[in-house]
């Protein structure tokens, strides 16, 4: 399903999948640092396209800050069909102590960089003035029209039954059904500012609404998914929803309960969290050697996180360092993860934006994932030729936890 802006997420994106096998490595005379930013793909409006999100880099009005204070707010509601029970686990304070951890998740993601301020009205259910039946938000019926007519409903009863109304409007607001509203059933992420009908300014960038496969599936970090595309990520699951998908178990914008959940470098230098200076960028022909540190670690600034070889400004082709660590302690593999990055056409349209090139192929994979066990590592795979790339990546030693990891671009 594709939705004109304000952009819909969450549900299901069709797509058309194009990968381009030819090569066009520009010269440089740069050295891999100083050219970073080169590396980027760049598009006139950063992260959001025709009503797309992306991978791109470039200003754009429509993302919430994915540095310092992302300022958001999340309140409760419960429907005449399905009262929420007010017990156990289905009270306000529970609940929000069930999404609570999605505040550390950040900070150790980003460095420290986001300070994720999650503020939670927890005093009570807010009762939505329709029937949980009647909003239209199952996969297949929701559209953005019946999200936003939800979110304003739902903002309308919290102003009206003596919710404090922000001093400013919050950046991204949260909207969290009780746990028996059945037909509330998935997490959708709408980019547009909020106002309640009496013209109350809520929420400057989008509204997030959650729904019961929260609980049975996905938990608190469903929170860092949707914010993920209120901070421009887009998703990277394919539409048809097939197992294994683009990235396997990496990065949770493509399965929320991925093993090895943080997000991609390449998304941390789309949001900031990455330096220009720990980017080495590779546009020329030719070998060069480079040490990679873990994603998940903080490290010194001018540790190199990621490894972009650059095609043009359509594709380019990242090596970047996954340890057990931070948030990926539950990660089924170590060592170099290799993808593509491809960006959105004119329209925004692109589908599998990232692509992780698997270096065991019919391995199985881990834990159901057929890319989570694709690394290269010293043990097991150490040379990968790229499919259709005319690139080969190699590591040759580990460092502690990092990798010096050879490219030749030839
Ligand atoms: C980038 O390279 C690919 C493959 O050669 C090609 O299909 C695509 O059109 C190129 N994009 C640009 C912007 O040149
Ligand atoms: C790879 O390099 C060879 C030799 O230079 C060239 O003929 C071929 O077109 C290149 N392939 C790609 C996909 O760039
Ligand atoms: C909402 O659901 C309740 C309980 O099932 C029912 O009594 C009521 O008539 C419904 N209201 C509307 C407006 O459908
Ligand atoms: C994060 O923001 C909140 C709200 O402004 C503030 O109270 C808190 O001190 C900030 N934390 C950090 C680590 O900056
Ligand atoms: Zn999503």
């Amino acid at each position: 399903m594709r939705l004109l802006p304000p952009v819909l997420l969450g549900a299901i994106t069709a797509l058309a999948a194009t990968i381009s096998t030819t090569h066009d490595h520009r010269p440089s005379t740069l050295t891999p640092r100083a050219n970073a930013p080169t590396c980027k793909l760049t598009a006139s409006n950063g992260g959001y396209v025709g009503g797309s999100l992306h991978e791109a880099f470039g200003p754009s009005t429509v993302c919430a800050p994915s540095k310092g204070l992302l300022n958001t707010f999340m309140f409760f509601v419960d429907f005449s069909d399905y009262p929420a029970s007010n017990t156990g686990d289905d009270t306000p304070a529970k609940l929000k102590e069930f999404f609570a951890p999605s505040m550390e998740w950040y900070t150790h993601s980003s460095y420290g960089r986001l300070n994720f301020s999650l503020a939670v009205d927890a005093s009570r259910f807010y009762r939505m003035p329709g029937n949980a039946s009647t909003y239209n938000l199952g996969r297949g019926t929701i559209t953005t029209e019946s999200h936003l007519k939800y979110i304003r409903d739902a903002v309308d009863v919290y102003l009206s039954a003596g919710g404090k109304a922000p001093g400013d409007p919050y950046d991204v607001v949260y909207i969290v059904p009780a746990r028996n509203a059945l037909t509330i059933e998935a997490a959708f992420t709408t980019l547009t500012p909020i106002r309640s009908r009496s013209g109350v300014s809520f929420s400057k960038f989008s509204a997030v609404t959650t729904g019961m496969n929260t609980y049975t599936h996905w938990q608190y970090k469903v929170i860092n998914h949707e914010t993920g595309h209120a901070l421009c990520l887009p998703d990277l699951y394919p539409s048809t929803g097939s197992a294994g998908g683009y990235v396997g178990g990496w990065d949770l914008m493509g399965y929320i309960k991925a093993t090895g959940p943080d997000y991609f470098a390449w998304h941390k230098w789309k949001l900031g969290w990455i330096d220009d200076a720990q980017v080495d960028c590779i546009t020329d022909r030719g070998s060069t050697t480079h040490t990679v540190y873990p994603v998940e670690l903080k490290g010194s600034a001018m540790e190199t996180k990621a490894v972009v070889v650059k095609r043009n400004n359509t594709m380019a082709l990242v090596a970047e360092v996954r340890a057990k660590t931070g948030v990926d302690m539950t990660a089924c593999a170590t060592g170099v993860v290799l993808y593509t990055v491809q960006n959105a056409d004119p329209r925004g349209r692109v589908a599998g934006p990232i692509r992780v090139i698997d270096s065991t192929p019919r391995s199985g994979g881990c834990r159901g994932e057929e890319l989570s066990d694709g690394t290269l590592t010293l043990e097991r795979v150490k040379t990968l030729a790229v499919p259709g790339w005319n690139v080969t990546v190699s590591v040759t030693e580990k460092v502690g936890e990092a990798y010096r990891v050879k490219v030749d671009v030839y």
